[in-house]
């Protein structure tokens, strides 16, 4: 039979060890000199984040933003269209989104939030990168094929075959050194470096290549067992209420085996409640598992649902003060856009000019 684990794409596959070893090296680095290091990570707008999202990446750009990294915050509104025909309510999901960032802590004093349509030089380089990778390429990016199995397109679209491409141009177009991922974006930073790396060879030395920063927690799983997905109908989002928190987390998967033990290999599910509940705890959750021992998933259960709630009630606060603003949020938006429409234009500058296409 399969399952929907079957089409999740392993560790080795998509270059975990590597990465999670690099991270460490870029890590000691950033905090020795953080100002030199720009980073850009981004999300789709196709609702509100979840708790996947902020141990997997919000709370990382949060960090880092805080030591003195330049942030970059991309809303990816023309990534949305990758698994769906129509882009349903998107000025309402792109505020959410940014409403999510503020809540979090990205401050926009010192991180640029933007939107992908409103940067058309961004846009622009994409022409030159398609050209730069295979078709052959692209269809063995494996999670580009975990989303074409998991879409409900009755077709794959260009745009989803192709959208690890502009993702590329997300990343060069400002130039960004780290890109802040969860470890399913590690093929698509690996077309980002083969997209810098041949443009440099073919064109002359324009683009960094990039390099992914995986956080502690990358991978949560959803309440099914499955991958964390809005789409899944599985994720706890970060602003749900304390009741809809309960309710997602009683009816979370489990296993037959009473005694509550932290082994994400043999017990995927188990082993996913604990780390959100050590996550919020902010400790060891071996520690976590241990203290739960014989007394089964509905403790284990409550202990996560205590632990999430409280960890999120300052942030739900922070954003349900903000919702009341949306002027700030545009406003937000509008000044994130600007300074990344100026970096667009003096790169697509540089481009044109390796390209020798300045006319
Ligand atoms: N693909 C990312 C996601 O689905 C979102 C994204 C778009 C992104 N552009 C990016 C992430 C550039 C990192 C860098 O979550």
């Amino acid at each position: 039979m399969t399952t929907i684990l079957d089409a999740v794409p392993d560790d080795d596959e998509l270059g975990v060890p590597a990465a999670r070893l690099r991270s460490a090296e870029l890590e000691r680095q950033i905090h020795e000199r953080p100002g030199r290091f720009r980073a850009l990570t981004g999300d789709r707008p196709t609702g509100r984040l979840h708790l996947g999202h902020y141990f997997g990446t919000l709370h990382n750009r949060v960090r880092l933003q805080n030591l003195g990294v330049d942030m970059m915050v991309l809303v990816a509104d023309y990534q949305v269209l990758t698994d769906r025909d129509v882009a349903d309510r998107l000025a309402e999901h792109v505020e959410d989104l940014v409403l999510d960032y503020l809540a979090v802590g990205v401050d926009p004093d010192r991180a640029t939030v933007f939107t992908h349509s409103a940067v058309p030089a961004l846009n622009q380089l994409l022409l030159p990168f398609l050209s730069l990778v295979s078709v052959a390429e692209l269809g063995r990016n494996p999670t580009v094929k975990d989303e074409i199995a998991h879409s409900t397109q009755s077709a794959v679209s260009g745009l989803m075959f192709t959208y690890p491409v502009h993702q590329a141009a997300d990343i060069l177009f400002c130039k960004a050194g780290l890109v802040p991922v969860g470890q399913d974006q590690l093929p698509h930073l690996e077309v980002a470096r083969t997209v810098a790396r041949r443009f440099n060879s073919r064109y002359g030395p324009v683009f960094p290549e990039p390099e992914a920063l995986l956080s502690a927690a990358p991978l949560l799983l959803g309440t099914d067992g499955g991958k964390m997905s809005k789409s899944r109908g599985n994720a706890i989002a970060l602003a749900a209420t304390a009741d809809e928190t309960a309710r997602m987390i009683r009816g979370a998967k489990t296993d037959a085996d009473r005694h509550i033990t932290y082994d994400p290999v043999a017990r995927p599910e188990v082993s996913s409640l604990v780390l959100l509940a050590a996550l919020c705890l902010d400790r060891d959750p071996h520690e976590v598992a241990g203290e739960i021992g014989g007394r089964g998933a509905a403790a284990l259960k409550a202990v996560v649902t205590d632990a999430v709630n409280d960890y999120f009630a300052p942030i739900r606060a922070r954003r349900a003060g903000l919702a009341l603003d949306r002027a700030h949020i545009r406003r937000v938006l509008r000044d994130g856009n600007e300074w990344a429409n100026a970096i667009a234009d003096d790169t697509l500058k540089e481009v044109r000019e390796a390209m020798k296409a300045l006319y």
